[in-house]
This record gives structure tokens, C-alpha cells and sequence, in this order.
């Protein structure tokens, strides 16, 4: 044997080979530095695929025994940080492959029969990305149940409403909080139904065309807990589909939380001061004693940007790739890692942030007293006593206009002013025009009535305990 293939014979791949891998193209082709994330998965998906060989008769009970042990230990040792992991052997899978015939022997090399690196690795990603669905949805849920809690104590608490983000007309701050609620519901659904398409075991695919052995993909699919098989071995090995969709769920979830953050930036400054941050969860300014700076909403908000951008990267790493595996496919792993990571953190800081809020209901209500809040009552007030609701628009909007150059509140104006505006106008207009009688007034499906703002709360408990 020549030297220069003896340099090649730690390669699981090496037999074809004469030359050793070059020093660069074996660091910038390895993955094991951030794929060895998948150990876990990879042991399972390794243990499944030994049962079914030894149940199809390609490996004896004393042989899937002997893996099953070296597996495990493996396992272990990796647990324990006493395993070495190896650049030159690439990845996860030969590191873990690799170790096992060191450990057991002849018999670890035949657990690669009927398998291929191609449908180890999409199941391992599978098999991980579940995991983090679940792991997500139970944050999510986490904070659904924090707004709910906010929600019900808040549901009388009254706040300007705003469109444009100036004063439109008063809304309970109960069911402002469940305006969130509901996109992070809608998360949740998008979740779960990416998640049937996740659950699917490519193992069985091998390389891309399946294999010539007696092969039982139920019973590896089974073991795994996956739904059932993938249908075309081609697609099995190359799709990443069902990352891109974690991602794109992962996106619109963040893009809410970015909604929420800049609300509770914009409410926490002294402008608005509707809310507190608990101090636990703000930093302060090394120059500015008098700060305490919303930072965690601020980097939510901020790291918004990064979740898309891993949505952007895992896109374009699948855009025109030709059927089937592709190494391109190993750049799936960073952006996936990443993002959730970024989501898991952010969902954790507002299940922590949310139960902790100190709502300043005063400020709140002396700011919806503010802005005209309830000039569409006095519109709305006109149009139940006959008048066509445009000419109730033009009348209204006088009376505002009256209202400013006098420095008052619609509620503030005596009858006798009111009444220069339209004589339509009686003693009845006062309870129309508190914020009091505008929530209560919107006391429909959806509307912002505490009545109806605690029947959201209530269905939302009964729906997230049937979770
Ligand atoms: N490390 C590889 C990846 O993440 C595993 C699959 C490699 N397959 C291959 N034929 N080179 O995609």
C-alpha cells in the first residue's frame, strides 16, 4: 500500500481514494463542529435502523445487542463530554459510526448496511426539528397562558385604542392583550400542521434510489415515532422543506413579537409610561443614571432581522439545487440551530417578562381621555337619533374642532355647546361620551367590552387546557 493511501484509511470513505484529503477541504467540508448538536438524534435514528435489520434478518439478536450497547455507550460518553470528536472524520455520523467499531469491534461496521449518510441525516433533522416544534409550542403556551392572566385582570382597564398610532377610540387593555394572544394562536396552528409534514421517516431512501435489502420502512418509521414514510426516495434525501417551513412559522412569530416589543418599548417611555418592566428584566445606561432601558423587548425586536435572515439562507440554499442530495444540504444546520435558538430565547423572555408588567392604569385612562377617544360614540349617538352618519362625521368633527380651541374633552363641553352643534343632542350624550359607556357600548363577538374581553379570556383557558 502506497503511503499517501495509507494517509487516507481513516476515512470511512477513503477506499477509492490515493491522495489524503487536503488540510483545508477536510476543515471547510467537516460539519461535526455544529452538526455533533444531533447526537442524540442520530443514536436514535441509528438504533431504529439496527432493530430493523436485526428484525429483517440482516443482523443476528447478538450483533444488534453488541450496537445497541455500543450505541448507547456512546451516548454517554458524548453526555459525560468524554467523547472526542474528530474534524478529519467529518460529521456526526461518521464520528458516531466510528467510534462504535472502535469500541465493538468488526461488528459496528455493519450498521451502515441499507442506510446512507443522505437519509441519516434528513432523519436526524426531523427528527430534531419535531423536537423543537413541541419545545416552541410549549413556550408559546407558556405565554398565552401570561397574556390570559394579563388579560382577565386587565379587562376593565381602559386605554387609548390608536390607528396610526394616534388616539382613535378607548379599548380595554384586557383586550388589547388578547389582540396578541390571537396572532400567537394562529402561530401556534401554523405549527402544528407543519409539523404533520416534519414527521415523516426518509430512512430507507439511502443515498437516493432506496436499497436491494429486505427492508421494513413501517417498523424504522414506527420506532421513531414519525407518522409514517417518506413516498419518493429522491425527494426523501433532498427536501428540506419542512426546515423552511419551521423557519417561515418562526418568522411570523417573531414578526409578532416584534409588534409586541416596539408596544412595550414605545409604552415604557416616559411619554407614554402605560407600563413597567420588572427591573429584573431592563439594564441601565453607563452614562445616564436616571435610565432603565427596555434592552429585552429592544433585542427581540432586533433579532427579528436575524430570524429572517436564516429564512432568507435556507431558502436560497435550496433554491436550484438539482435532485438529489447535495452537499449545500449541510449549510441547512447553522441557520436551522440558530433561528431556534433565537425563537426559544425570545418566547422564554416574555413568558418570564409578561406575568411581571406593572400596568399604570391611571396613565392609561388619563391618556384615552385624551385625542377626541370617544368622538365615534357621539357620531354613532347622532345616527341612532336619525341623522345619515356622514352628516353625524361633519357635525362631530365641528364639535372636536370646538373642543381643541377650548382645551376640552368632548365630555367636558356643556350641554348648551353640544346642543350648538346639533340639536339632536340631549342629557343622555354625558354616559355616551365616558370611556366607560364607549367599551361597554362594543359589546359584541370580538368587540372590546370587558364582558366580551372576559369570554375571549375564558374560551382562550378552555382552549389552551385542551392542549
Ligand atoms: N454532513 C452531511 C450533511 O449534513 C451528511 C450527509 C453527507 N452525505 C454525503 N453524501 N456527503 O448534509
Amino acid at each position: 500500500m502506497s503511503k499517501k493511501k495509507a494517509m487516507n484509511k481513516s476515512k470511512l470513505w477513503g477506499g477509492r481514494f490515493t491522495e489524503a484529503t487536503d488540510a483545508f477541504v477536510e476543515r471547510f467540508t467537516a460539519s461535526v463542529n455544529f452538526d455533533r448538536r444531533l447526537f442524540q438524534q442520530d443514536i436514535d435514528g441509528s438504533v431504529a435502523h439496527a432493530r430493523m435489520l436485526a428484525k429483517a434478518r440482516i443482523l443476528t439478536t447478538n450483533e444488534l445487542q453488541q450496537i445497541l450497547d455500543g450505541l448507547e455507550a456512546i451516548r454517554q460518553d458524548i453526555l459525560d463530554d468524554k467523547f472526542a470528536w474528530s474534524v478529519t472524520l467529518e460529521d456526526v455520523h461518521m464520528n458516531i459510526e466510528s467510534a462504535l467499531t472502535a469500541r465493538i469491534g468488526e461488528v459496528g461496521k455493519k450498521l451502515h448496511t441499507g442506510r446512507s449518510r443522505n437519509d441519516q441525516v434528513a432523519t436526524d433533522i426531523r427528527l430534531y426539528v419535531r423536537e423543537e416544534i413541541d419545545q416552541i409550542a410549549a413556550l408559546l403556551t407558556k405565554v398565552q397562558l401570561a397574556l390570559v392572566s394579563v388579560a382577565e385582570a386587565e379587562a376593565d382597564t381602559i386605554m387609548p385604542g390608536f390607528t396610526h398610532l394616534q388616539t382613535a377610540q378607548p379599548v380595554s387593555f384586557g383586550h388589547h392583550i388578547m389582540a396578541w394572544y390571537e396572532m400567537l394562536d394562529r402561530d401556534y396552528g401554523r405549527l402544528m400542521d407543519c409539523r404533520k409534514r416534519v414527521n415523516l421517516s426518509p430512512l430507507g431512501a439511502a443515498a437516493l434510489a432506496g436499497t436491494s435489502y429486505p427492508i421494513d420502512r413501517d417498523f424504522t418509521a414506527e420506532q421513531l415515532g414519525f407518522d409514517g414514510s417518506s413516498r419518493n426516495s429522491l425527494d426523501a434525501v433532498s427536501d428540506r422543506d419542512f426546515s423552511i417551513e419551521l423557519a417561515s412559522c418562526a418568522s411570523i412569530l417573531m414578526m409578532h413579537l416584534s409588534r409586541f416589543s416596539e408596544e412595550l418599548v414605545l409604552w415604557t417611555s416616559a411619554q407614554f409610561n402605560f407600563i413597567e418592566l420588572p427591573d429584573r428584566f431592563c439594564t441601565g445606561s453607563s452614562i445616564m443614571p436616571q435610565k432603565k432601558n427596555p434592552d429585552v423587548p429592544e433585542l427581540i425586536r432586533g433579532k427579528t432581522g436575524r430570524v429572517y435572515g436564516q429564512l432568507i439562507s435556507l431558502l436560497t440554499l435550496m433554491k436550484s439545487q438539482p435532485l438529489a442530495y447535495n452537499k449545500d444540504n449541510q449549510e441547512d444546520k447553522e441557520p436551522l440551530f440558530d433561528l431556534v435558538d433565537t425563537v426559544k430565547d425570545c418566547l422564554y423572555a416574555y413568558s418570564e417578562m409578561m406575568p411581571a408588567i406593572n400596568c399604570k392604569k391611571e396613565v392609561m385612562y388619563a391618556a384615552a381621555k385624551q385625542g377626541y377617544a370617544t368622538a365615534t360614540d357621539l357620531a354613532d349617538y347622532l345616527v341612532k337619533k336619525g341623522m345619515p352618519f356622514r352628516d353625524a362625521h361633519e357635525v362631530v368633527g365641528k364639535s372636536v374642532a370646538f373642543g381643541i380651541e377650548q382645551k376640552k374633552d368632548l365630555a367636558e363641553l356643556t350641554l348648551e355647546e353640544l346642543k350648538s352643534f346639533s340639536a339632536l343632542i340631549e342629557d343622555d350624550i354625558f354616559q355616551v361620551l365616558t370611556l366607560e359607556g364607549s367599551i361597554n357600548a362594543r359589546d359584541h363577538i370580538g368587540g372590546t367590552a370587558p364582558r366580551q374581553v372576559l369570554a375571549a379570556v375564558q374560551a382562550a383557558k378552555n382552549a389552551l387546557s385542551a392542549r
